[in-house]
Protein backbone atom coordinates (compact mmCIF):
# COMPACT_ATOMS: atom_id res chain seq x y z
CA UNK A 1 0.00 0.00 0.00
CA UNK A 2 1.22 3.43 -0.72
CA UNK A 3 0.17 6.97 0.99
CA UNK A 4 0.44 9.81 -0.88
CA UNK A 5 3.35 11.24 1.63
CA UNK A 6 5.40 8.67 0.73
CA UNK A 7 5.49 9.84 -2.72
CA UNK A 8 6.16 14.04 -1.63
CA UNK A 9 9.33 11.97 0.71
CA UNK A 10 10.36 10.41 -2.36
CA UNK A 11 10.05 13.45 -4.80
CA UNK A 12 11.54 15.64 -2.50
CA UNK A 13 15.46 16.52 -3.22
CA UNK A 14 17.00 14.44 -0.06
CA UNK A 15 19.99 16.59 -0.23
CA UNK A 16 20.36 20.87 -0.68
CA UNK A 17 21.83 21.38 -4.37
CA UNK A 18 24.73 24.09 -2.64
CA UNK A 19 25.16 25.74 0.39
CA UNK A 20 23.90 28.94 -1.14
CA UNK A 21 20.66 27.98 0.11
CA UNK A 22 21.55 29.05 3.37
CA UNK A 23 21.32 32.27 2.46
CA UNK A 24 18.00 32.64 0.83
CA UNK A 25 16.45 30.77 4.06
CA UNK A 26 17.89 33.24 6.41
CA UNK A 27 16.80 35.97 4.03
CA UNK A 28 13.12 34.84 4.27
CA UNK A 29 13.62 34.70 7.83
CA UNK A 30 15.42 38.25 8.47
CA UNK A 31 13.04 39.82 6.33
CA UNK A 32 9.41 38.47 5.71
CA UNK A 33 7.86 39.15 9.48
CA UNK A 34 5.95 35.68 10.67
CA UNK A 35 2.65 37.59 10.50
CA UNK A 36 2.87 38.40 7.10
CA UNK A 37 4.41 34.41 5.76
CA UNK A 38 0.93 33.27 5.00
CA UNK A 39 0.62 36.32 2.65
CA UNK A 40 4.15 36.26 1.38
CA UNK A 41 5.22 32.46 1.12
CA UNK A 42 2.57 30.40 0.20
CA UNK A 43 2.03 27.12 -1.62
CA UNK A 44 1.01 27.69 -5.16
CA UNK A 45 2.92 31.27 -5.36
CA UNK A 46 4.91 31.74 -8.16
CA UNK A 47 8.71 32.82 -8.41
CA UNK A 48 11.92 33.46 -10.93
CA UNK A 49 15.29 32.49 -9.62
CA UNK A 50 18.09 34.36 -12.04
CA UNK A 51 21.20 32.94 -11.96
CA UNK A 52 19.60 29.53 -10.30
CA UNK A 53 22.09 27.10 -10.75
CA UNK A 54 22.46 24.01 -8.83
CA UNK A 55 19.06 25.43 -7.45
CA UNK A 56 19.66 26.75 -3.63
CA UNK A 57 17.74 29.54 -3.76
CA UNK A 58 15.30 27.50 -5.82
CA UNK A 59 15.40 24.84 -3.04
CA UNK A 60 13.92 27.58 -1.18
CA UNK A 61 10.85 27.96 -2.98
CA UNK A 62 9.97 24.38 -3.66
CA UNK A 63 10.32 23.22 -0.35
CA UNK A 64 7.26 25.76 0.30
CA UNK A 65 5.41 24.49 -2.75
CA UNK A 66 6.12 27.36 -4.87
CA UNK A 67 6.91 26.66 -8.62
CA UNK A 68 10.07 28.17 -9.89
CA UNK A 69 10.79 29.57 -13.46
CA UNK A 70 14.88 28.76 -12.69
CA UNK A 71 17.09 30.95 -15.18
CA UNK A 72 20.91 29.89 -15.32
CA UNK A 73 23.09 28.28 -18.35
CA UNK A 74 24.49 25.57 -15.87
CA UNK A 75 22.41 22.35 -15.08
CA UNK A 76 20.39 22.33 -11.91
CA UNK A 77 20.01 19.44 -9.60
CA UNK A 78 18.31 16.53 -11.16
CA UNK A 79 16.19 16.03 -7.79
CA UNK A 80 15.12 19.35 -7.77
CA UNK A 81 13.83 18.99 -11.43
CA UNK A 82 11.84 16.04 -11.11
CA UNK A 83 10.15 17.58 -8.19
CA UNK A 84 7.86 19.09 -11.41
CA UNK A 85 7.67 22.76 -9.47
CA UNK A 86 10.59 23.70 -11.23
CA UNK A 87 11.11 25.23 -15.05
CA UNK A 88 14.59 25.23 -16.27
CA UNK A 89 15.18 28.12 -18.86
CA UNK A 90 19.01 28.06 -20.58
CA UNK A 91 18.73 32.08 -20.58
CA UNK A 92 20.57 35.23 -19.69
CA UNK A 93 19.07 36.19 -16.54
CA UNK A 94 19.73 40.15 -18.22
CA UNK A 95 17.63 39.44 -20.62
CA UNK A 96 14.53 37.18 -19.73
CA UNK A 97 11.28 38.64 -18.89
CA UNK A 98 8.45 36.23 -17.29
CA UNK A 99 5.54 35.10 -18.97
CA UNK A 100 3.58 36.36 -16.30
CA UNK A 101 3.56 38.61 -13.06
CA UNK A 102 5.47 36.34 -10.18
CA UNK A 103 5.06 36.66 -6.46
CA UNK A 104 8.67 36.35 -6.54
CA UNK A 105 11.83 37.72 -8.22
CA UNK A 106 15.28 36.28 -6.13
CA UNK A 107 18.87 36.77 -8.25
CA UNK A 108 22.07 35.40 -7.15
CA UNK A 109 23.81 36.23 -10.64
CA UNK A 110 27.51 37.16 -10.29
CA UNK A 111 27.72 40.87 -11.59
CA UNK A 112 28.50 44.71 -11.03
CA UNK A 113 26.26 45.67 -8.14
CA UNK A 114 24.79 48.52 -10.55
CA UNK A 115 23.88 46.05 -12.94
CA UNK A 116 21.99 44.35 -10.48
CA UNK A 117 20.14 46.76 -8.70
CA UNK A 118 18.88 48.49 -12.45
CA UNK A 119 17.56 44.68 -13.40
CA UNK A 120 15.88 44.17 -10.22
CA UNK A 121 14.32 47.91 -10.50
CA UNK A 122 13.13 47.60 -13.73
CA UNK A 123 11.69 44.15 -12.89
CA UNK A 124 9.60 46.39 -10.11
CA UNK A 125 8.97 49.54 -11.97
CA UNK A 126 7.23 46.82 -15.07
CA UNK A 127 5.14 45.11 -12.52
CA UNK A 128 5.95 41.72 -13.45
CA UNK A 129 6.99 40.97 -9.33
CA UNK A 130 5.77 42.65 -5.87
CA UNK A 131 8.83 41.11 -3.86
CA UNK A 132 12.60 40.79 -4.66
CA UNK A 133 15.25 39.47 -2.48
CA UNK A 134 18.93 39.79 -4.17
CA UNK A 135 22.58 39.93 -3.13
CA UNK A 136 25.36 43.00 -4.08
CA UNK A 137 28.36 41.40 -4.45
CA UNK A 138 31.12 44.18 -3.68
CA UNK A 139 34.21 42.69 -4.13
CA UNK A 140 35.28 46.41 -4.43
CA UNK A 141 36.73 48.73 -1.82
CA UNK A 142 34.00 51.20 -1.11
CA UNK A 143 31.62 49.22 -0.58
CA UNK A 144 29.15 51.72 0.72
CA UNK A 145 29.34 53.90 -1.14
CA UNK A 146 28.52 51.38 -3.72
CA UNK A 147 25.21 49.70 -2.18
CA UNK A 148 24.19 53.31 -1.22
CA UNK A 149 24.73 54.65 -5.24
CA UNK A 150 22.71 51.01 -6.18
CA UNK A 151 19.54 52.09 -3.56
CA UNK A 152 19.54 55.83 -5.31
CA UNK A 153 19.46 54.63 -8.32
CA UNK A 154 16.41 51.86 -7.61
CA UNK A 155 15.45 54.79 -5.82
CA UNK A 156 15.15 57.08 -8.40
CA UNK A 157 13.64 54.05 -11.12
CA UNK A 158 11.03 53.30 -9.07
CA UNK A 159 10.20 56.99 -7.91
CA UNK A 160 9.87 57.77 -12.26
CA UNK A 161 7.72 54.30 -12.32
CA UNK A 162 4.90 55.69 -9.42
CA UNK A 163 5.85 52.43 -7.58
CA UNK A 164 5.72 52.28 -3.69
CA UNK A 165 8.18 49.87 -1.92
CA UNK A 166 9.86 49.46 1.63
CA UNK A 167 13.09 47.90 1.50
CA UNK A 168 15.50 46.08 3.76
CA UNK A 169 19.55 45.54 3.40
CA UNK A 170 21.52 43.56 5.74
CA UNK A 171 24.92 41.92 6.08
CA UNK A 172 23.68 38.24 6.54
CA UNK A 173 25.62 35.46 8.77
CA UNK A 174 26.04 33.71 5.58
CA UNK A 175 26.90 36.98 3.57
CA UNK A 176 30.83 37.12 2.28
CA UNK A 177 31.63 39.94 0.18
CA UNK A 178 27.93 40.96 -0.44
CA UNK A 179 24.99 42.29 1.57
CA UNK A 180 21.24 41.12 0.63
CA UNK A 181 18.51 43.27 -0.40
CA UNK A 182 14.66 42.47 -0.01
CA UNK A 183 11.91 45.18 -1.66
CA UNK A 184 8.59 44.79 -1.28
CA UNK A 185 5.42 47.01 -3.30
CA UNK A 186 3.77 48.42 -0.74
C1 LIG B 1 26.48 32.09 -7.13
S1 LIG B 1 25.86 31.12 -8.42
C2 LIG B 1 24.18 30.88 -7.98
C3 LIG B 1 23.98 29.86 -6.91
C4 LIG B 1 22.51 29.58 -6.67
N1 LIG B 1 21.81 30.74 -6.12
C5 LIG B 1 22.32 28.43 -5.72
O1 LIG B 1 21.83 28.67 -4.61
O2 LIG B 1 22.62 27.29 -6.09
C6 LIG B 1 25.70 32.28 -9.73
C7 LIG B 1 25.03 31.71 -10.96
O3 LIG B 1 24.70 32.81 -11.81
C8 LIG B 1 24.77 32.34 -13.14
N2 LIG B 1 24.83 33.52 -14.01
C9 LIG B 1 25.80 34.46 -14.09
N3 LIG B 1 25.50 35.37 -15.03
C10 LIG B 1 24.30 35.00 -15.54
C11 LIG B 1 23.46 35.53 -16.54
N4 LIG B 1 23.78 36.65 -17.21
N5 LIG B 1 22.30 34.90 -16.81
C12 LIG B 1 21.95 33.78 -16.14
N6 LIG B 1 22.71 33.21 -15.18
C13 LIG B 1 23.88 33.82 -14.89
C14 LIG B 1 25.98 31.43 -13.16
O4 LIG B 1 25.90 30.51 -14.22
C15 LIG B 1 25.91 30.76 -11.80
O5 LIG B 1 25.29 29.50 -11.88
Amino acid sequence: MSFPWAFVACAFPQRIPSRSTLKLEEAFLQFVPERTLEADLTEGMTAVDLGAAPGGWTYQFVKKGIHVIAIDNGPMQKELMSTGLVQHEKADGFKFEPPYTVDWLVCDMVERPMKVAELMAKWLANGWTRRAIFNLKLPMKKRYQEVSLCLQTIEAMLKKAGVGYHYQVKHLYHDREEVTVCIMVR
